[in-house]
């Protein structure tokens, strides 16, 4: 079987080539239509991820209290749409409950396995920084499972997040002890101004 071979070509002969396959990317907030995907992508990573210390995935009802409890506080919860399909969502949350803490964020982000690294992870958590200090956060913390989760680290410092401190050993998953990495980021006037009255 005969091949045709490459010929070189020059600017002026160039022939029309399709414009390449480029796909479509919308960051939005999450819907109740997206808590399947959601739950499972979370579910993937619970059982093969190291970046949360859950060991079970939770059932679908329980990701839709979870996402309620963040919307309740005016806070995101985004999800990222490739091509129509939903390949990873973010949100953020008070970093404790104790109402104090109201002005202090932690970021959470997955992305379902086959989309890694393909720069998802730094659009949805972009935006989720401009949505939070939007709703009036001054820090966002990211508290990272897994000193070894050289992605989490790398997309948060990519983000601008300064290293605060490795809690070592705090995990126990897959039979081995894990630290958690934290993170952190001022968002907007940050501490330079107090906080404002309720
Ligand atoms: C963590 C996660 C959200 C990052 O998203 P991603 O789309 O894979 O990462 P991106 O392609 O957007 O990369 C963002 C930055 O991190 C860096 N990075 C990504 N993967 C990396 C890796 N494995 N090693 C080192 N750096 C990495 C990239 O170089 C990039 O830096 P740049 O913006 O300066 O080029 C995603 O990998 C994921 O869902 N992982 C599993 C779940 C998880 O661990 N979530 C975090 C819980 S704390």
């Amino acid at each position: 079987m005969s091949r045709e071979k490459p010929r070189i070509i020059n600017s002026t002969d160039a022939p029309v080539l399709p414009p390449p396959a480029v796909s479509r990317i919308v960051i939005r907030p999450s819907t109740a239509a997206d808590l399947d995907a959601v739950t499972r992508i979370y579910a993937w990573n619970v059982l093969h991820g190291s970046g949360t210390f859950e060991l079970e995935a939770p059932d679908r009802a329980e990701i839709e209290r979870r996402r309620a409890d963040v919307l309740a506080k005016g806070l995101p919860w985004l999800v990222l749409e490739s091509d129509g399909a939903v390949a990873g969502y973010a949100y953020a949350n008070h970093f404790r409950p104790r109402p104090a803490y109201r002005f202090c964020v932690e970021d959470s982000v997955y992305l379902a396995p086959e989309t890694v690294g393909r720069g998802f992870g730094h659009l949805l958590l972009a935006e989720l920084l401009a949505r939070c200090e939007a709703a009036g956060a001054r820090q966002m913390l990211a508290v990272i499972g897994d000193s070894a989760n050289a992605a989490s680290i790398g997309v948060h410092r990519a983000l601008g997040f300064a290293p605060a401190g490795t809690i070592r050993a705090a995990g126990w998953k897959f039979d081995r002890w894990l630290d958690v990495v934290v993170m952190q980021k001022s968002l907007g006037a940050g501490d330079s101004r107090p906080a404002p009255a309720p």
